[in-house]
């Protein structure tokens, strides 16, 4: 699938701030415009950033205590030297992504009420259903938001931003949340030393803003390959097969993964899906300031982002020397920690490129245009979004305790009660005693 950019150099034009980048003007209401009216453009900007990892950090010298593997082995295979793992069974997927999907509001200055949709693009998703992205809509108190889960592993985090982009400039969304979050620590082998010392936890989230200033996200490539399904797999949990003794006992719900397959696709599909994305915004890799590429493997950035496209290694973003493979996590947290570093000015190309388990793979080309000085954080504005959290979650709160009462009160008196449902269903299956009407008290 391919999205087609409006690319905008020429016309581009400088930011004076952050709020320039503020929601544009709804998209006009097509039934009433007359045919010859003429539509603004709306452009698909990233204005706000965070991310949190997990505070337990394993280094290759722990994982040497678990499996037989080395540093020298680990670090000259991959690049990997530490990764944090969500060791306190509180830290879970949600958890993260609520962090950094806050960090990223405060950045934007912008109330999670304002937000229209969450993406939550992850594989290790709090429960199959409900989505995760629900979980984060309930902390956050983003009573407008519309949340789904998006699953296309590793590049799923590119995926979520190809989809936040359509939705605003259709004139669907003026903000959306997209966040890419992992607890890979939970589906990881840890006597399997081909895939546990690859592997990291964490969480990224960015808010993509409507604007009319040209520029942002320009155009995105997306693509799959079904066919390569087996190559990173987890195979039990899903409907093909369902959870029982023998798929726990036979290790069935970890990560199996064929290294060297995978490896050879990565480094096929990253310089093609950079190049093809670069095309469609108009730019060569010569144009391009920054990519942000998906932190798997140092061989495999170098084989194709330097190698192959030939773009200088003090224009690719690396991390993953500290946080190993965090999947749809690993570009939104390397985002963070480019600005951080100041590798990220307005006006620079920016590329973002991934590839997972589909197989799948994303590149998308950004016209960055958000100022990324740091802001000094208001005391009352803090103070402010802090009551709202705490708002948010009262609320959830509430609402459970009064769809509590609606399940133990029927509102309709001729409805049986609760206790007369259950005489209805009798465990052993024979016919059920006719139901006793509700005594009124
Ligand atoms: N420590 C020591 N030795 C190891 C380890 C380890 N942790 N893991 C494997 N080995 C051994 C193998 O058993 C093999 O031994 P053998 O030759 O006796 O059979 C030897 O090292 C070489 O193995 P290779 O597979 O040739 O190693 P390779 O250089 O291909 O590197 C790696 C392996 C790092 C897994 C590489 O193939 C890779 O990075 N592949 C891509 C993986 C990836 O990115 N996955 C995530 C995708 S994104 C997503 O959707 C989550």
């Amino acid at each position: 699938m391919a999205d087609t950019g409006n690319s905008n150099r020429e016309n581009s034009a400088p930011l004076n701030g952050a709020g320039a980048l503020g929601a544009s003007a709804p998209a006009p209401d097509s039934a009433s415009a007359p045919a010859t009216r003429e539509y603004t453009p709306r452009f698909a900007h990233i204005v706000g950033w965070g991310y949190q990892v997990p505070s337990k950090v394993i280094t290759n010298q722990d994982l040497e205590q678990i499996v037989d593997t080395s540093d020298e082995w680990i670090r000259s295979r991959t690049g990997i030297a530490e990764r944090h793992v969500a060791a306190d069974p509180k830290e879970t997927t949600s958890s993260l992504a609520i962090a950094a999907a806050r960090k990223a509001l405060e950045v934007a200055d912008v109330p999670a009420a304002k937000v229209d949709l969450i993406i939550c693009a992850t594989t290790t998703p709090e429960y199959s259903f409900p989505a995760t992205a629900c979980l984060i809509q309930d902390a956050l108190g983003a009573v407008n938001a519309g949340a789904f889960d998006l699953s296309a592993a590793c590049s799923g985090f590119v995926y979520g931003l190809s989809m936040a982009r359509g939705q605003i400039i259709a004139g669907d969304a003026e903000y959306v949340l997209v966040i890419g979050a992992e607890t890979l620590s939970r589906i990881v082998d840890w006597t399997d030393r081909e895939t546990c010392v690859l592997f990291g936890d964490g969480a990224g989230a960015v808010l993509v803003a409507a604007s009319e200033v040209p520029g942002g996200i320009l155009a995105c490539e997306l693509g799959s390959d079904g066919s390569g399904g087996n190559a990173l797999i987890l195979p039990a949990g899903g409907s093909a097969l369902p959870t029982s003794l023998e798929t726990v006992s036979s290790g069935q719900h970890y990560v199996k993964m064929d290294g060297k397959a995978v490896f050879r696709f990565a480094t096929r599909v990253m310089a093609n899906a950079t190049r093809r994305v670069l095309e469609r915004a108009g730019y060569t890799p010569a144009d391009v300031d920054l990519v942000v590429p998906h932190q798997a493997n140092l061989r495999i950035i170098q084989n194709s982002v330097l190698n192959q496209l030939k773009i200088p290694e003090d224009r690719v973003f690396v991390n993953l020397q500290k946080y190993g493979n965090t999947s749809t996590a690993s570009i939104p947290i390397a985002l963070c920690e480019a600005i951080d570093a100041g590798k990220l000015h307005p006006g620079d190309t920016v590329v973002f490129v991934g590839f997972g388990a589909g197989l799948t793979w994303a590149a998308c080309c950004l016209d960055w245009r958000t100022p990324v000085e740091r802001r000094s954080t208001d005391w009352w504005k803090a103070t402010r979004r802090q009551a709202t959290y705490g708002a948010a979650a009262a609320r959830s709160v509430f609402k459970r305790a009064v769809r509590w009462v609606y399940d133990v009160l029927p509102t309709d008196p001729e409805a049986p009660a609760r206790e007369d449902v259950r005489e209805r269903t009798p465990a052993d299956g024979k016919e059920a005693a006719p139901v006793k009407p509700r005594e009124k008290s």
